[in-house]
């Protein structure tokens, strides 16, 4: 055989294996799907035919899980629903529906998330509808902290009631996952008597001083106009008393020259390092100015002064129920706090079934916490690590692209019992990462996974 005929047999069995490849991934696709539909089809009734829609409107995903979750007590309830993003009804969907049940949260000044901007702009901004065939109910999702608490649930309740819609039971607002809020939702979708529960299972600590010990750049040498010099601080109670809180976890700073906004940073450590250790990214607005807390911790504030910190619970994300479980952990930039707390408590407990996936942009000046990272992937405590330096080649590479490359080992990992974490940007990130989870594991059964709790996030 000539050079030429080999060549054409390569190139054959190239395309050939690339065929391969895509039918497997094709079969794998409609398996999922198939699985998918069954679960649907049974929460929506035997004969598919759902006596009740249950509506989110999610951007972080935590209003998604709730329908999910709502859709299952409904069934249990006797009522067999189908569960859909809002964006995805209009008016005549409403009208013809019998119930309805919403799940909204809210955004920036009182906004919709994303995946229910159309309907906001399309169908709210509909005032002639007429929706007097409708009963509905809505859980408001939102945190006091900011100005327009719960607003968008709220102008979707006075938009249906606008509408001659019927209140089936008055809006639940629920700040910041309260647990007797959600229980009053959940006794209303099952149609039980409310689950009592303590007002608030564990308010958040009140502010008190750290004194900053130490403070360490981590990306020396990063370039671009995209991404501030992110900086590891490292604090100590000023002031007598145990400071304890849980992997996880939130440090809140509010500012004397900002009352009005607290800023949250994830927590980097463990309590028993003996520090508060937080990774703070410098932000710069465009007139050249400092971020006002970030410039405050990373620039003004001195070794060996003092910030007031209050410790806020985020039960949303914290390891709970999947301490036990493999754990497969997403990050980019400072995202790497919340999913760094989580691998040292794994490391304190001996708990090794950890997979990795963490992207900055260059490998040689942006990877942060390389010898923790690499010393645990040495020792075992990271079963798997994954790296997506975006601007190490021509064609950008973020950390969805390394789960779309690893998609069965992602599969795998599901499929024994494990739970996702994703901590970092809203912007891209966390979007980019879901929209891969939904192309590997199927909408649905992410779905199934963040109603068990077994899919969290903390993005900013
Ligand atoms: C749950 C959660 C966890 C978080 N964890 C972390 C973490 O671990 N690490 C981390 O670094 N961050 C984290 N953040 C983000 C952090 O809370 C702050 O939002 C961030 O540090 C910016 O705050 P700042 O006060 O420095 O900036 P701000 O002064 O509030 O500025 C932020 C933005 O507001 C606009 N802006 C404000 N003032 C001006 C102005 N004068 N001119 C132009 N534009 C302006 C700009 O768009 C600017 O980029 C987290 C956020 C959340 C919600
Ligand atoms: C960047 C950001 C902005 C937010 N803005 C508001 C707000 O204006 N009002 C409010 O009540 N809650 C606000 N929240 C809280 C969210 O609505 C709340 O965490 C909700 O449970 C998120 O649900 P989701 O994951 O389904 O999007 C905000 C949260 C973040 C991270």
């Amino acid at each position: 055989m000539n050079e030429f005929t080999w060549r054409a047999m390569a190139a054959c069995m190239t395309v050939l294996a690339y065929a391969a490849l895509c039918l497997h991934v094709y079969w794998r696709q409609r398996r999922l799907h198939l699985a998918n539909a069954r679960a649907a089809a049974v929460l929506a009734g035997g004969d598919g035919q759902a006596e009740a829609l249950v509506l989110f409107a999610s951007q972080t995903g935590q209003a998604e899980a709730l329908a999910w979750k709502t859709a299952r007590w409904l069934h249990e309830g006797g009522t067999p629903s189908r569960v859909m993003p809002l964006d995805e009804v209009d008016a005549p969907t409403l009208r013809a529906a019998r119930r309805a049940f919403f799940i909204a949260s809210t955004y920036g000044e009182g906004d919709p998330p994303d995946g229910a901007s159309v309907f906001a702009e399309r169908v709210m901004g509909d005032r002639t509808a007429d929706l007097s065939s409708l009963r509905y109910a809505v859980l408001a999702l939102g945190d006091r902290q900011y100005t327009h608490f719960c607003a968008f649930g709220r102008a979707l309740d006075a938009w249906l009631h606008a509408r001659g819609a019927t209140r089936q039971a008055e809006r639940i607002d629920v700040d910041n996952g309260d647990a007797s809020q959600l229980a009053a939702w959940q006794a209303h979708c099952s149609g039980s008597a409310p689950v009592p529960q303590p007002v608030s299972a564990e308010p958040a600590s009140p502010s008190r001083p750290w004194r900053l010990l130490r403070r360490t750049l981590l990306n020396a040498g990063s370039v671009g106009s995209v991404g501030g010099p992110i900086f590891e601080l490292a604090f100590t109670p000023a002031t007598d008393g145990a400071a304890t809180w849980r992997s996880g976890d939130i440090a809140q700073i509010t500012l004397d020259t900002d009352p009005g906004r607290p800023r949250d940073y994830s927590i980097a450590s463990i309590p028993t390092d003996g520090e508060l250790q937080l990774l703070i990214r410098q932000e710069r607005h465009r007139d050249g100015t400092l971020g006002a807390a970030s410039g405050f911790l990373t620039s003004t504030l001195a070794i060996g002064e003092t910030a007031n910190f209050r410790i806020r619970p985020h039960p949303a994300f914290r390891l709970e129920g999947n301490a036990q479980r493999p754990l497969i952990l997403i990050g980019n930039g400072t995202g790497l706090a919340g999913l760094r707390g989580h691998l040292r408590a794994r490391a304190a407990a001996g708990s090794h079934d950890n997979w990795l996936v963490f992207g900055e942009r260059h490998s040689a000046c942006d990877f942060l916490c390389r010898d923790e990272l690499e010393a645990w992937r040495e020792r075992g405590v990271l079963q798997r690590l994954d790296l997506a330096f975006s601007r190490d080649q021509e064609q950008p590479l973020y950390v969805q692209h390394r789960l779309l490359q690893a998609h069965e080992e992602v599969g795998r990992w599901v499929a024994r019992g494990a739970a996702i974490y994703v901590c970092g940007s809203l912007d891209g990130m966390a979007s980019g990462v879901d929209a891969a989870l939904k192309q590997i594991l199927g909408a649905q059964a992410l779905g199934a996974l963040a109603a068990a709790d077994r899919y969290r996030r903390d993005v900013y």
